[in-house]
């Protein structure tokens, strides 16, 4: 058995993680400790949460007593690390909470993972960090990080805070950077979940600046398979770049939504440019593809149907979301 606590559990990508590994993986212990903001739903994890290898604890990874006490009381071993701010448009807004969770929260992880000699710590990062692309190039592991947004800052901060405990500690890092995801249980905030909501309701679909910008998209049972052969396989002190040469244009993806729903293209809004926009992220792969042998297995043509269908058949896990605090946070982002 390998005792793993998984951090930030309850939102999109590892509450995804946490009911994939657990399905296919009887031998991991899984203590996943969420604090539950507005982007941690316990009712993603409605396929795990009575297996006996599963066990959830509502509480915050700065809090570094509760994280000594769980590492005691769990024995545990490993940390796989997905709790964070994540929305690059709240980070605009107020850069605070990204510094707390994303910066300090790891720091306080990394030290005391250090303290009970962890056989390995993943620190799920993403593509952001390097900053942005024109039109031509992509993102290797070797590309210096760039950050241009409050999110993204954090996020490179609490990388280069993981390298320097392998660096100086020699504590077993991997750090994991994927491009854009989208599945279920995606917290309707970002892209393509936003759209596809609005569009079901016939509101504006707002599309910032000319549409053009571009995302090199993921669907996230691929990244989640990716997590599990770093963890199983991952050199330390490694990087790994996750992504699937998908590159897309806003545009195209609310085109294409709006097409498959059957609605109409008139409900698109050009609104105001997020400020600072990232113009392109493009993600070279070929590091985690030849010496680790993944692959994505879900085509764009595919997933994108197939998500999207999800949440038409999900409307309650929604309808709950957007009926609550997410919208005082839409008005202000739109009233601004
Ligand atoms: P998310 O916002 O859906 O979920 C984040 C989770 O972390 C939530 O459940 C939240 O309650 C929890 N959390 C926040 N602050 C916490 C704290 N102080 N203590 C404990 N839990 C806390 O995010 P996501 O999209 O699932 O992203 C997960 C990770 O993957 C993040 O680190 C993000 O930077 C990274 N990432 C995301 C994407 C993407 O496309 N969504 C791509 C690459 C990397
Ligand atoms: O690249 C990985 C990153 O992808 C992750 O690290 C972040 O956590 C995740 O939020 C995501 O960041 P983005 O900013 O790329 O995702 P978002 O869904 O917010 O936006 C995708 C693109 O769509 C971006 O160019 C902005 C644009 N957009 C977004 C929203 C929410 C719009 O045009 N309109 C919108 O309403």
């Amino acid at each position: 058995m390998k005792n793993i606590l998984v951090t930030g559990g309850a939102g999109f990508i590892g509450s995804n993680f946490i009911n994939y590994i657990l399905e296919k993986n009887p031998d991991y212990n899984i203590v996943n400790i969420d604090k539950l903001t507005y982007a941690g739903n316990l009712e993603n994890l409605i396929p795990s949460q009575d297996k006996k290898n599963y066990k959830f604890i509502h509480g915050d990874i700065t809090n570094s007593d509760l994280i000594n006490y769980l590492f005691e009381k769990y024995e545990l071993e490993y940390v796989i690390n997905f709790a964070a701010e994540s929305h690059v448009d709240r980070s605009i807004l107020s850069s605070k909470e990204f510094v707390t969770t994303n910066v300090s929260g790891t720091n306080t992880l990394l030290d005391v993972a250090r303290k009970f000699n962890v056989k390995k710590f993943i620190q799920i990062s993403t593509d952001e960090v390097y900053g942005s692309l024109g039109k031509e190039g992509f993102f290797t592991e070797d590309t210096p990080l760039s950050p241009n947004s409050p999110y993204s800052s954090s996020k490179a901060s609490a990388d280069m805070l993981a390298i320097a405990n392998y660096h100086t500690y020699g504590l077993p890092v991997v750090i994991t950077r994927c491009s854009n995801n989208y599945g279920p249980y995606q917290f309707p905030e970002k892209l393509i979940p936003l759209m596809i909501i609005n569009a079901l309701h016939d509101k504006e679909l707002p599309v910032y600046g000319d549409g053009k910008n571009v995302r090199d998209w993921i669907y996230v049972t691929d990244h989640c398979r990716a997590i599990e052969l770093v963890f199983e396989k991952g050199e330390n002190g490694g990087v790994y770049n996750i992504g699937t040469s998908t590159e897309m244009e806003n545009i195209e993806i609310v085109k294409l939504i709006l097409d498959y729903l059957k609605k109409s293209e008139s409900l698109i809004e050009y609104v105001q440019d997020r400020l600072g926009h990232d113009r392109r992220y493009a993600i070279d792969s070929s590091k985690i593809k030849t010496t680790l042998g993944w692959s994505p297995k879900n085509s764009f043509e595919d997933a994108i149907i197939k998500t999207i269908d999800w949440y038409i058949n999900n409307k309650d896990w929604w309808n709950r979301i957007i009926s609550g605090e997410y919208m005082e946070y839409y008005q202000k982002l739109y009233n601004n």
